[in-house]
C-alpha cells in the first residue's frame, strides 16, 4: 500500500536548536558551516583577565569570534581610553540582535563597534590585530588554521576556558572558579 500522506520537506543539513536563552526563546535552523560552540557568556573576572593579557590600545582592532551578546567587546571598548575598533561575529540571530540592541544604548561605541551576523569560518580576519575566543575544543579545532594564520600576521589571541590546538601559550591565568584564559602571540606557533 502506498503512503499518500504529505511528505515533510527534507532539510538540507543537520538541524540545530540554538542555545536557549534565559528567557527561553530558541531558534531552529541549519548549522553554520562550522558550529563552534553554544552560547555561554564569559564571566566578568575572565573578561578582565583576558583584557589584562591583551593590553589593548586605541590602535587595535579587536575581534570576538562567536561574540554572543557582545558583552566582551563592550567591556573591551570601555576599558580603553577613547575606545577601540571592535568587530563581533555571531551566527545566532537572537544574540546578534541583542548586540545591536545593546550597541544602541552605548553611544560612544556607535562608530567603532560593529557586529556581523555571519559564520566565523567564512569571515575574513585580516583586519584584526587582537582576537578573543570562547569556543569549545571541537570549534577551536575547526578554526585552528585561521587562528594560526592570524598569529603569523602578528595578531594576539586570548582564549577563554579552552586552549587553541597546536599552540604554546605565552601565558595562562586561572580565574576565580579555576577556569583558564590562555594568551598567544607569534611565539606560540610551532617552529
Ligand atoms: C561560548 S559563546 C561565547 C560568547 C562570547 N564570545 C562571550 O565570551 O561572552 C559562543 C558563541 O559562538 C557562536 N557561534 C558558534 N558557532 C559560530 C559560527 N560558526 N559563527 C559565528 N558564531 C558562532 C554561538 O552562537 C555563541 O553565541
Amino acid at each position: 500500500m502506498s503512503d499518500s500522506s504529505p511528505k515533510r520537506p527534507q532539510k538540507t543539513g543537520p538541524t540545530y536548536r540554538f542555545a536557549t536563552d534565559q528567557d527561553g526563546s530558541t531558534e531552529e535552523g541549519s548549522k553554520p558551516q562550522g558550529y563552534l560552540a553554544p552560547f555561554n557568556p564569559t564571566d566578568i573576572t575572565a573578561q578582565q583577565a583576558a583584557l589584562d593579557m591583551m593590553k589593548l590600545t586605541s590602535e587595535d582592532v579587536l575581534y570576538d569570534l562567536g561574540c554572543g551578546d557582545g558583552r566582551f567587546l563592550f567591556a573591551a571598548f570601555l576599558s580603553v581610553k577613547g575606545g577601540l575598533n571592535c568587530v563581533g561575529v555571531e551566527f545566532d540571530r537572537i544574540y546578534y540582535e541583542r548586540c545591536l540592541t545593546t550597541l544602541a544604548t552605548i553611544p560612544p561605541c556607535k562608530d567603532k563597534v560593529t557586529f556581523h551576523h555571519a559564520d566565523v569560518c567564512t569571515t575574513d580576519l585580516t583586519p584584526a590585530t587582537a582576537i578573543f575566543v570562547y569556543l569549545v575544543p571541537a570549534g577551536l579545532k575547526l578554526i585552528e588554521e585561521k587562528l594560526h594564520s592570524s598569529l603569523r600576521n602578528g595578531v594576539r589571541i586570548a582564549s577563554y576556558m579552552f586552549s587553541v590546538p597546536g599552540l604554546t601559550p605565552v601565558k595562562t591565568d586561572s580565574t576565580k572558579g579555576g577556569c583558564k584564559v590562555h594568551f598567544y602571540d607569534s611565539t606560540s606557533l610551532p617552529s
